[in-house]
């Protein structure tokens, strides 16, 4: 029989006033993680009844607040960090992770500069060297921590453009853009919308061409080499290590070469992809990884830190504080670190986020990354061989790394299965499209995702496959051969 307290769990009220707040929160915390529930949001219609109404005048009690507030999480959440979690690149939160990242919000550090965060600049520091040292990137490399693989493209990008830039002669911190020698950009069909969001905030918008990609999704190193040989001005070239859709990963060492040899700069956005650089037996897939200029990667996909963690990388110190750094009168910069963490990305303040990723990297060291790393892939492999066995199941490309690529038919049919999955709560995966055909990605990026999961999803998926109605069934609105 439950205690009161457990009697309280069961009846759904998981805070119990009897404790302080804190205490409240990790006993919730408890029951979170350790009760199973369906990998959708349970009743999101309720979240604006819940959160809404009135600016209160005066406001509530903490447990009252918080009682609503988890009242509203446990409707709306979606279970991202669920072992058959599987849409976008979502990661889940390492239980270390989330520890860590409660010290962060106790602390409270301004992680901007080392006088207002020594722990924090510290931190930093020693994962940027950690880092350097499981990527395999070259001596002198700097990193910056920023909120996601977007911002830590544009920190990276802005350094390519400076030093880009400044090659032709023109300072862009002073002289701005507007009548700058132009910039070429060539990025793969494939490069994550991310990454051209930054180059049209950086004003390139206009300057980006496109190079044509293999029927796996890789840059093609020909095309790259004909569009690099004519393209004016400076060169910057964009690929990808684990692309979104297939978890391809560009002919790094060719690209390097060829866009070197124009003067060229290098980015490489390995939004997830970079962590496969731990494993010893994977590392060989991303062969050439360490001879770019730059990369960006996000702790909260593949290492599965708690959201958020963006990291900066770049082979350039120089460009690189060049491009974000700024001083102002009131601001104690230090001395005594050379630099400061915000000299390496756009954000100023921001929660000392290195504490989670320190904790992180000295908990699991090479071998535990290595481990989820190689765990998620084998599972992503065997949920490929699983499915494609399946006669009108298609593998679109081969698992390169964790993503599984699948045509199960035209658009309508792939919405049906998708739908059936996701709203019966076995698993949460996301629709795409592919070479204009519609696809479903299946991207196994949680630390808990290994062969039981695989198999789990994929008998969910055949079922909900074959369950439903095919593309020229009746009711269904697909279009069959010869329909107008
Ligand atoms: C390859 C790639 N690059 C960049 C991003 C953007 O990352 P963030 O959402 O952390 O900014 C993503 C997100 O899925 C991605 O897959």
């Amino acid at each position: 029989m439950p205690d009161s307290r457990g009697q309280r769990i069961a009846d759904g009220h998981v805070i119990p006033e009897d404790l302080d707040l804190l205490e409240s929160v990790a006993h919730y915390a408890r029951f979170f993680l350790e009760t199973p529930r369906p990998v959708h949001p349970r009743d999101p219609e309720r979240l604006g009844q819940l959160l809404g109404g009135e600016l209160p005048e005066e406001g509530n009690g903490e447990h009252v607040t918080l009682r609503r507030l988890v009242e509203a999480g446990e409707s709306g959440l979606l279970p991202s960090g669920d072992s058959h979690s599987f849409g976008y690149v979502v990661g889940g939160a390492l239980p270390i992770g989330i520890a860590s990242d409660w010290l962060v919000s106790l602390w409270d550090q301004c992680a901007a500069v080392y006088e207002t965060s020594p722990l924090a600049t510290v931190a930093e520091q020693v994962c940027e060297e950690w880092l350097v040292e499981l990527f395999g990137l070259p001596t002198g490399t700097v990193m910056g921590l920023t909120s996601g693989c977007t911002t830590a493209n544009l920190a990276c990008l802005s350094a390519a453009r400076q030093q880009q830039l400044h090659a032709l002669g023109w300072e862009v911190n002073e002289q701005g853009m507007r009548q700058s020698p132009p910039v070429s950009v060539l990025t793969g069909r494939n490069t994550h919308a991310s990454g051209l969001r930054c180059l049209r905030l950086l004003g390139l918008g206009g300057q980006i061409a496109q190079v044509d990609s293999d029927a796996d999704g890789r840059m093609d190193a020909h095309h790259l080499a004909e569009l690099a040989a004519s393209a004016p001005g400076g060169l910057i070239v964009c690929a990808q290590v684990g692309s979104t859709d297939c978890g391809s990963v560009d002919p790094l060492a060719e690209i390097a070469s060829l866009t070197h040899a124009h003067g060229g700069w290098l980015h490489l956005d390995a939004a997830y992809g970079m962590w496969a650089a731990a494993s010893r037996t994977l590392r060989s897939r991303l062969s050439g990884l360490e001879l770019a200029d730059s990369w960006s990667c996000d702790g909260h996909k593949w290492l599965n830190t708690p959201y958020d963690c963006g990291i900066a990388l770049c082979a350039h110190p120089e460009p690189f504080s060049d491009a974000e750094r700024f001083s102002a009168d009131y601001l104690q910069t230090s001395e005594r670190t050379g630099s400061d963490p915000m000299d390496r990305r756009v954000e100023i303040s921001q929660r000392a986020r290195a504490l989670t990723l320190w904790a992180i990297l000295h908990h699991e060291g090479r071998d535990g990354i290595a481990r989820i790393i190689e765990r998620n892939c084998s599972a992503a492999s065997e949920l490929a061989h699983l499915l494609e066995k399946e006669p009108g199941i298609d593998l679109l490309a081969p698992v390169t790394l964790n993503q599984v690529l699948l045509r199960i038919g035209e658009e309508d049919r792939t919405r049906r299965v998708v739908d059936t999955l996701n709203s019966g709560g076995a698993c949460w995966v996301t629709p795409t499209t592919w070479k204009g055909q519609a696809a479903i990605r299946i991207s196994v990026s949680n630390w808990q995702s290994g062969r039981e999961s695989a198999e789990a999803t994929a008998s969910a998926f055949l079922q909900a496959y074959r369950d439903g109605p095919g593309d020229d069934a009746p009711g269904s609105d697909a279009r069959g051969p010869g329909a107008a």
